[in-house]
């Protein structure tokens, strides 16, 4: 067990604080810091040894690769080569902010970050804090989301030292995650660029920059059938969790009335759902994630709502489909994983 060391976003300016983050850095170990989207667990991205932890601290399969951080833009040029004559107008258009872009890499990149591919992922964030710990280390942050892997990704500061805390040297509160949702992962090493992840830079604000721009086979399949027995483990709460589809009455009836049937078996039942529906649900446990006209916000608590289920130990959670706005791919992507894609279509 490691004594980690917590310091605050605003500690970023102390001699002392930035000497360790410095040395814990240079020496192949890993710190937790946030970041706009979610908070990331990060190493030196060119030492072996602190990318070997992280897979090993997070349990994440190694052949899944890891985003590299960097704090200005040039250093992009330094790491990648073959850039398609889009990729400067997009760094231009979205950093720094929530959009990775997936380059060819140069030798200098390690394999071990990018899982063995010729490609790695750059990502310059607004996250201040995030861009001053890039510089004090004086190298790129190699950093995956910082959850254990299969849980839903960290938001809040209470969500990293639970996964975390004992296991890292140091965790940098940076309070809470402003986004939410984890970057836009955009491959731009071809010719048109393809979407692997959606998230908050969305299609629509990446064509306004390069004309054609696709979605990634892999999420064209809305409602991908689960393999029996196969639970598709990413983003999960603790409880079964389900989304509803349907008009607003039809919903809080079927929550209402699964509730009561759950608690004849003695299963405990959360709800996340807008402001609007969350008032007339009769269930355990209920969390309004927001407004259903303000997408953000819903969005930036979505992690935070499957977490809480996960702190009150429910057995099942009724969730809604949040087919509205800018960001429903971002939001939908991630609630589907969570859900292992258990879709209930009400009337
Ligand atoms: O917002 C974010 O991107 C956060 C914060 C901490 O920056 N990071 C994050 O990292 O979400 P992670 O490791 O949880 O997700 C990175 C995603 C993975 O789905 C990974 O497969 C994909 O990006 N990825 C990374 N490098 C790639 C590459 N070279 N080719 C294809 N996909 C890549
Ligand atoms: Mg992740």
């Amino acid at each position: 067990m490691i004594k980690t060391r917590l310091y605050k976003s605003s500690d970023l300016d102390k001699p002392s604080v930035i000497e360790d983050i410095r040395q814990t850095l240079l020496q192949g170990k890993n710190i937790v810091f946030p970041t706009e989207t979610v908070y990331g667990i990060g190493a030196n991205a060119l030492d072996l040894k602190g990318i070997k932890n992280i897979y090993k601290v997070k349990g994440r399969p190694s052949d899944n690769p890891l985003i590299m951080h960097i704090s200005k833009e040039e250093d992009m040029y330094v790491y990648t080569k073959d850039h398609q004559s889009y990729v400067k107008p997009l760094a231009r258009a979205f950093w720094p902010g929530p959009l990775t872009m997936v380059l060819k890499k140069k030798d200098l990149v390690p394999q071990m970050i990018t899982g063995g591919l010729d490609t790695v992922g750059i990502r310059l964030p607004a996250n201040e804090a995030a861009r001053t710990i890039i510089d004090i280390a004086g190298v790129p942050i190699c950093a995956p989301s910082a959850n254990i892997s299969g849980r839903p990704s960290s938001t809040r500061l209470e969500h990293v030292i639970d996964d975390f805390m004992g296991k890292v040297d140091i965790i940098i509160d940076g309070g809470k995650s402003q986004v939410g949702l984890e970057s836009t992962v955009l491959d731009v090493s071809k010719e048109v660029p393809v979407i692997l992840r959606p998230g908050m830079v969305t299609k629509s604000m990446i064509e306004t920059i390069v004309p054609k721009v696709i979605f990634s086979q892999s999420l064209q399949a809305k409602d991908i059938p689960k393999a029996p027995g196969m639970k598709y483990k990413h983003y999960a709460p603790k409880g079964s969790l389900y989304i509803l589809r349907g008009q607003e009455q039809a919903m809080v009836d079927y929550i209402n009335d699964r509730t009561i049937k759950h608690h004849q078996m003695k299963e405990k039942v959360g709800a996340i759902l807008t402001k609007a529906l969350a008032g007339k649900v009769k269930t355990d446990h209920i969390f309004t994630i927001g407004d259903a006209d303000n997408e953000q916000m819903i969005a930036a608590n979505l992690f935070a709502s499957l977490r809480s289920m996960d702190a009150l130990n429910v057995d099942v959670i009724y969730t809604m489909a949040y087919e509205f706005g800018p960001y429903q791919e971002a939001i939908m992507n991630r609630l589907l994983k969570a859900a292992n894609y258990q879709v209930i279509n009400l009337k």
